[in-house]
């Protein structure tokens, strides 16, 4: 998937980590109460995948970074509205969480609609922040959903 390019900031020969230490990270990362992988399937075949990464320290344990994708043949059939969908709902009946956010290159139109549409808002635009091989810079957004209302955290606050 990484040989796409345009999407991912890893190009597939910077990714050095073996399918099994891959499958060792998801695993652990499932294990932490504030983290989640979330898989589709279409039969046999690993469709598309959603993890959550919440935060180690205190201080940010209430926010996960969110990470999406789904099989080129497989777009635009609604797995990736689901599996979002999917992930949001469980980071709903987390109580330690209150924030999912994420980056996504703003010229990825099929994302951000997709991201819009299930609430998160812009929170701020990295210029040039990734520069391709031909000298090109683009844009990143940085994109975030609140899980609970505001005054919920302010009456937790002190
Ligand atoms: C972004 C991605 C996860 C979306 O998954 P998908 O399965 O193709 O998306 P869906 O079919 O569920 O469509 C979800 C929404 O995307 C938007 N969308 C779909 N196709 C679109 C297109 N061609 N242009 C613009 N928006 C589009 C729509 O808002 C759609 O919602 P709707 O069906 O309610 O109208 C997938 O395209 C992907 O893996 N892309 C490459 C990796 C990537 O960009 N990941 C996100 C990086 S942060």
């Amino acid at each position: 998937m990484l040989a796409e390019g345009a999407w991912f900031l890893a190009d597939p020969d910077e990714v050095v980590l073996s399918v099994e230490a891959v499958g060792e990270e998801l695993a652990a990362l499932d294990r932490q109460p504030n983290s989640r992988v979330l898989l589709a399937w279409r039969g046999r075949t690993l469709v598309g995948a959603c993890w959550l990464r919440g935060g180690r320290l205190r201080r940010v344990a209430h926010e996960a970074s969110l990470e999406l994708m789904v099989l080129a043949e497989e777009r635009g059939r609604g797995v990736g509205r689901r599996l979002l969908s999917r992930a949001i709902g469980w980071a709903e009946g987390q109580p330690g969480l209150g924030r999912l956010v994420l980056a996504v290159m703003a010229d990825n139109e099929r994302a951000v609609a997709l991201y819009r549409a299930q609430g998160f808002v812009e929170e701020g635009r990295r210029r040039g922040s990734v520069r391709e091989a031909d000298g090109r810079e683009r844009d990143d957004l940085l994109m975030a959903r609140t899980l609970r209302p505001a005054e919920d955290s302010l009456s937790r606050g002190g």
